[in-house]
């Protein structure tokens, strides 16, 4: 079976083609990042404009690239949300005209589900159960999965997602957007330890995460930076994004282990954009080393947004057959 995946929840227009024998054909991506980048943070109407220009001559690209035609086609996938309104309209309405003009079933998949199962597109995927840790710019999250479609929320952040804390530190350190990867290039000029950063909720007994009191403590830091006259300084900057990269680590390192402590697994899932950072990665992949069991990761490319994580979940939730695809045909309600 053959499906094309759209995602355009946010800044990231992606298309990609999968089948359920094959696995992933092909997948292009347009990133906004440039575009957004002298707002400081995704402007939603440029987004929704801009997805609009893309998402044609990417179809046309990524089928080109697969060798498929439209009607080798067996199902049409696409980010149902949540994400910025006017963005998801432009590819849920695209996905579904596209569908009912080739006489195909629409499939709404959740863009959260998207980043969860985008570790099996790895060449080493994991089996299940699994522990998930979903870091993204917009949701920090627990999940235990036991199979496609079998997911339990172990715990959440109750403010910022781990993503917002990396961007909204990098804006307060004069940093660019996106502010994770910044940030962290900047951190390795610097020392960690150079600042006692909080790491907020981290021995809080339960596996919820809050973030917005770490911002709060990088915004103090840099007032007291200003006040010396050293806010613009390289090495001050620098220990101090090294600081902020560590506090965050610190407690998605320690909420991720005590996940696999009270589930009583040795497998760990990292995803979502925050999955990209080679400091997080170091460190779970070390930690479950020790522990006798093993982190996996995505594909670096297919950390952040993408359309191949979505045509993938189609893929996956059809060959556990969760998908009845004769209800998804024609007239089936809009889901967005
Ligand atoms: O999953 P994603 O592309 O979009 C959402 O669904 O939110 O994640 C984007 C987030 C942003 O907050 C970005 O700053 C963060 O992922 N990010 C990183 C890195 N690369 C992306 N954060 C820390 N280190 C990175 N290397
Ligand atoms: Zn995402």
């Amino acid at each position: 079976m053959l499906i094309i995946g759209f995602e355009s929840s946010c800044d990231e227009t992606g298309v990609a083609v999968a089948c359920t024998e094959r696995g992933l054909l092909a997948h292009a991506l347009h990133s906004q990042i440039a575009m957004h980048r002298d707002y400081g943070g995704v402007v939603p109407e440029l987004a929704s404009r801009d997805h609009i220009r893309r998402i044609v001559p990417l179809t046309r690209q990524v089928l080109d690239e697969a060798g498929v035609r439209p009607r080798d086609l067996d199902a049409v996938a696409y980010t149902a949300g949540p994400g910025l309104a006017g963005a998801l309209l432009v590819g849920a309405g695209f996905a579904r005209a596209y569908a009912w003009a080739q006489d195909l079933p629409a499939i709404p998949i959740h863009h959260l589900e998207g980043h969860l199962l985008s570790p099996l597109l790895a060449d080493e995927a994991p089996d299940f159960p699994f522990v998930a840790l979903l870091v993204s710019g917009g949701h920090t999250q627990l999940m235990r999965v036991d199979g496609v479609g079998r997911y339990e929320l172990l715990g959440e952040t109750l403010d910022d997602a781990a993503g917002e804390a990396f961007d909204k530190s990098a804006k307060l350190l004069g940093l660019g957007y996106p502010g994770g990867p910044e940030l962290s290039r900047l951190a390795q000029d610097g020392d960690p330890g150079a600042y006692a950063l909080p790491r907020p909720m981290m021995h809080s007994g339960d596996l919820d995460f809050s973030f917005s009191g770490l911002k709060t403590a990088v915004l103090t830091r840099m007032r007291a930076l200003q006040d010396e006259g050293d806010a613009t300084g390289h090495k001050a900057r620098a220990d101090l994004a090294a600081s902020t990269e560590a506090a965050i680590v610190d407690v998605l390192a320690s909420k991720s282990l005590q996940a696999l402590r009270r589930t009583g697994l040795k497998t760990l899932v990292v995803a979502g954009g925050v999955g990209a950072n080679r400091h997080l990665r170091a460190r779970l992949t070390q930690a479950l080393d020790d522990l006798g069991g093993r982190a996996y990761f995505p594909p670096l490319q297919l950390c952040t947004d993408n359309g191949a994580m979505i045509a993938w979940a189609a893929v996956q939730r059809a060959r556990a057959g969760l998908i009845d695809l004769q209800a998804l045909r024609g007239d089936a309600a809009f889901a967005v």
